[in-house]
């Protein structure tokens, strides 16, 4: 089923009514479109630190959902949009282990570290990968999963980047400020196009704009699904930075240790798990 198609033709449209306005590239997930969803299903215990409510404690999440199947918009039953992913499986379970309300926030990847950083909020879970330098501004959870990284590409060069020497000069998309965007960076002569979000580097990878993309493998898989005319290729992107952290501000030791908590958790229930597998198939519907 590639009922992506539609939507990203739609998004093309508008990045092209955008192109004609003037403006420079297109960053379809600044402020103005950020989105907030609060989910329901915490007992509200009172009285440990956070960001409060009147009816009590409120975790605020920052996630990039563009990422499925970590973070995704879907319809639900009534068509509201709502927000869903096993990042945000895991967020509910941190939220429950604390007495909070939950409040998922949609941003631009490249902004979520400032937001935490300046306490707009609580956490970071997207996908984030445990680089080093990262460390300086924001404390970062144990690893709670691990994937590879994948080259995406129109089904018709599939062959022509079946390695990573095959990228040399190529017109790579990535996402900013991401460790993918560090990647395509050691590739010689390669010429980058840094995006706010994913749907936005796929379209360009459509449009030919750009020859093949660097994605996270899960997510790589997610979109080769819905949407039509683009494929994995064999080469093996590498990274140090391997496996997914939570965010934490940094200096709050009391947070970092109850988020190890519920992932000691999750993990050893084989929770972590499910949630990967749920949401695969969800992000697949
Ligand atoms: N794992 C990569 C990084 O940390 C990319 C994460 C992108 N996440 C997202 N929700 N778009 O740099």
């Amino acid at each position: 089923m590639k009922k992506w198609g539609i939507l990203l033709v739609a998004m093309m449209m508008v990045t092209m009514v955008l192109a004609a306005c003037g403006q420079e590239k297109n960053g379809s997930g600044n402020q103005a479109n950020d989105k907030t969803t609060s989910q329901a299903g915490s007992q509200n215990k009172a009285d440990e630190s956070g960001n409060k409510t009147e009816g009590g404690k409120k975790l605020i999440v920052g996630m990039s959902a563009d990422f499925p199947p970590y973070e995704f918009h879907i319809k639900d039953a009534n068509g509201e949009d709502q927000i869903v992913g096993f990042d945000v499986e895991i967020a509910k379970e941190i939220a429950k282990d604390l007495g909070a309300e939950l409040e998922v926030k949609d941003m631009q990847f490249d902004s979520l570290l400032n937001e935490l950083a300046s306490s707009r909020v609580d956490l970071v879970i997207s996908g984030l990968s445990p680089k080093p330098e990262r460390k300086k501004q924001i404390d970062m959870s144990k690893i709670y999963y691990k994937a590879e990284q994948a080259i995406v590409t129109r089904s018709e060069d599939k062959a022509k980047y079946a390695t990573m020497d095959s990228l040399k000069g190529a017109k790579i998309g990535v996402q900013k400020s991401s460790i993918q965007e560090d990647m395509a960076k050691q590739v010689p002569e390669a010429k980058l196009t840094s995006l706010a979000k994913i749907n936005d580097i796929i379209m360009q990878l459509k449009s030919g704009r750009v020859d093949v993309a660097i994605i996270e493998g899960p997510v790589a898989k997610s979109f080769v699904k819905n949407v039509e005319g683009i494929d994995i290729t064999d080469a093996k992107p590498v990274t140090e930075d391997e496996g997914y952290v939570i965010g934490v501000k940094k200096g709050n030791q009391e947070m970092l240790d109850q988020v190890n908590k519920t992932l000691d958790r999750l993990i050893s229930s084989g929770s972590i798990d499910k949630f990967v597998a749920d949401a695969s198939a969800l992000a697949e519907k």
